[in-house]
């Protein structure tokens, strides 16, 4: 990212605000870590209704048109953990685009707390596959850039920073820069500024894809032991099912051509979540197995419209993994 970039980013940011100069509320760092039995009592804070996306390409003088997403409805409660898997294709990284405001539907609506989407604002947060930091910004003033959007006071924004970047690891980095760092750490700040502002919401794209398995690992625990701790509202991308099921309250799996809701699977494991021994338990496996066969069962259906339209393909636990 440049820093035409960056002054664009403030630009496009703060008139959309209409947010009074915040204060971080680290009191969120403290609260007790999250153990609500009923989440399906929360009220919901994301609704999608009938939405499509419709790309627009010119080919020369040609104009044509690509729905990626229609028929699309979803709801999301406050405070869920919610993770999106689905064929690469299928429009999650264009739904995500739509719920962080940077291009809008054709159809349909998506509310936030009751408001319809206008563009980007400080009520959401985005981690994306590349780190996305600023290369010329410490690591800590890349944490404190949302603040400052904010219009938060120095001291606060520096106390902030610290207190996220203790949350995620990086006590006594806070004055390196990004290239001194390795793409778990990078990862790591990313989450950190992303928390640090309070968004609402925070929207992650195949955030891990990047790292290696055993940084993943870690990553996953920090951000589930942040989630319980501040309650913010996630929704996580990825390709990984195992991540999925481990991460989630509720995975949504998508379809492809156009992309939409296929289902959405409750995932009744204990939170807190660790994940050794939970990993390698049956149940865990089940679940896992169960989302892996929603996402190929839509593939053997394509295939089954022309082969064999009979086969039974309902999920059965005994013969799980
Ligand atoms: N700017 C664009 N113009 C035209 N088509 C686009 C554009 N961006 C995405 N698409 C198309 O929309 C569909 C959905 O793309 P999207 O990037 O949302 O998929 P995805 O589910 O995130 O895939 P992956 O898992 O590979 O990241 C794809 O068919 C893609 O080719
Ligand atoms: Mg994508």
């Amino acid at each position: 990212m440049s820093a035409n970039q960056e002054a664009a980013l403030q630009k496009e940011y703060s008139p959309q605000l209409g947010q009074p100069p915040g204060q971080p509320n680290l009191n969120l760092l403290k609260t007790e870590t999250r153990t609500q039995e009923n989440p399906e009592e929360d009220p919901v804070l994301i609704k999608i209704e009938n939405m499509s996306r419709v790309y627009h390409i010119n080919r020369g003088r040609k104009k044509e048109r690509f729905t990626a997403i229609q028929d699309f409805n979803l709801e999301v409660r406050q405070g869920e953990f919610m993770t999106i898997v689905g064929p690469s294709g299928c429009g999650k990284s264009t739904l995500l685009d739509l719920l962080a405001g940077l291009s809008f539907p054709e159809t349909g609506h998506i509310l936030i707390g009751g408001q319809e989407v206008k563009g980007p604002a400080l009520d959401r947060g985005f981690v994306m596959q590349g780190y996305a930091l600023f290369p010329w910004r410490t690591i800590s003033k890349n944490v404190e850039f949302g603040l400052e959007i904010k219009k938060t006071g120095k001291a606060e924004r520096r106390r902030a920073a610290q207190a996220y970047l203790d949350l995620v690891g990086l006590t006594g980095f806070e004055n390196r820069l990004p290239y001194e760092l390795s793409g778990g750490m990078k990862q790591r700040v990313a989450i950190a500024r992303a928390f640090a502002f309070e968004p609402q919401v925070l929207l992650m794209d195949e955030p891990f894809a990047a790292v290696d398995a055993q940084t993943r690992e870690l990553l996953q625990e920090e951000l589930l032991r942040i989630w319980e701790k501040t309650h913010k509202t996630i929704i996580f991308i990825t390709h990984s099912i195992e991540e999925a099921v481990f991460l989630a309250q509720r995975v949504a799996v998508m379809t492809s051509n156009p992309g939409t809701i296929k289902e959405i699977i409750d995932i009744d494991l204990p939170i807190p979540r660790k994940s050794g021994d939970l990993k390698s338990s049956p149940h865990f496996n089940w679940i896992v197995h169960k989302v892996w066969k929603s996402l190929h069962n839509q593939e053997d259906e394509e295939l089954r419209e022309t082969e064999n339209p009979d086969i039974e393909n309902e999920i059965d636990p005994d013969t799980a993994l």
